[in-house]
């Protein structure tokens, strides 16, 4: 297989998004050798390489055809409107389960934010113009936009700005430029998007096979096996009580005729409450186990 065969998944070179994204990669059993650039990742066991970039360049290289797929922050995602032509998310942006973080208003300390009415002439700082425009738009609010594309966070005190629009994660960032969040515009997770590509494309099979490992491993993080007794006479009841489960295994057990056992997998996580539950309802010897690998 020549190098345009191989296809590509672009991810993030530094920063919140890097070390789940390579570490979902490898779960998805892709295993690589990081070129001296370290820009590039060679798969060794699979067409497959990985382009480390910036997170905003990844929703153009994708609709460029540079990259295949892509794992990138919503709000990059949204920010560089490429849901048009050449671009389709991979049923429907596929939630990763990480990079969860928001985009938010945030203003010095001695301003007082009582609601969007306060915003009206203000000078707002921020990487996220269409976004921001757009909120400020459904606002009907009028103000001005300063678009920066780094160090958002010390507009303010440099008189570039009255406040920013910011992503925020732990928050730490704006306590340490003394700055406090007003309101939250926009939720944001990394999600994994995909190009547009033709479908007799050779690279095509291993696309969709990369994709459905990713779905996997995303909705395995979440599963468990859980394996209980269960009294005949209520084997129902105990079923409803089942996280997310489809059809349970019912098996008999040696010697015991009130009582069967159950297996299922539930697509939710298993809390002691539902333990306590399936308890009340007469379950015994309840075991729960991780998932590590499905494929529906
Ligand atoms: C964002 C944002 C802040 C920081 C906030 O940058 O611009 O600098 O994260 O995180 P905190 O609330 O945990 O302090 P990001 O990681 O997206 O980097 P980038 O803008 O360079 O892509
Ligand atoms: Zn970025």
């Amino acid at each position: 297989m020549n190098s345009k065969d191989r296809i590509k998944v672009a991810i993030q070179k530094s920063g919140r998004l890097t070390d789940h994204s390579l570490s979902l990669l490898r779960t998805c059993g892709l295993s690589y050798s990081r070129g001296t650039d370290q820009l590039i990742c060679f798969g060794e066991n699979m067409p497959v390489d990985l382009l480390l970039v910036r997170d905003d360049d990844i929703p153009s290289l994708l609709a460029e055809g540079v990259c295949d797929l892509g794992i990138v922050g919503l709000n990059v995602m949204i920010e560089k409107a490429v849901t048009g032509p050449g671009l389709v998310l991979p049923r429907q942006a596929a939630s990763l389960g990480f990079g969860k973080c928001r985009l938010s208003l945030a203003v010095p300390r001695d301003f007082t934010y009582e609601g969007p009415a306060d915003l009206c002439g203000r000078r707002i700082a921020t990487s996220y113009p269409r976004i921001l425009g757009e909120w400020l738009e459904a606002n009907s609010i009028v103000a001005d936009i300063v678009m920066l594309s780094g160090a958002v966070e010390i507009a303010p005190r440099l008189g570039r700005a009255d406040l920013i629009c910011d992503l925020v994660s732990t928050g730490s960032t704006l306590t340490a430029n003394d700055l406090v969040e007003a309101e939250v515009i926009f939720e944001s997770r990394a999600v994994l998007m995909a190009g547009d590509r033709p479908e007799e494309d050779i690279r095509a099979e291993w696309v969709d096979r990369l994709i459905s490992r990713v779905e996997g491993v995303v909705r395995v993080r979440e599963s468990k096996y859980i394996m209980l007794h269960a009294p005949r006479s209520r084997l129902e009841e105990i079923r409803q009580l089942l996280p997310g489960s489809e059809a349970p295994t019912v098996m008999p057990l040696d010697g015991r005729d009130d009582k069967v056992a159950v297996h299922a997998v539930c697509r939710e996580n298993v809390f002691w409450e539902t333990l306590e539950g399936l308890k009340a309802a007469g379950a015994s010897s309840l075991l729960v186990l991780p998932v590590e690998k499905m494929l529906a």
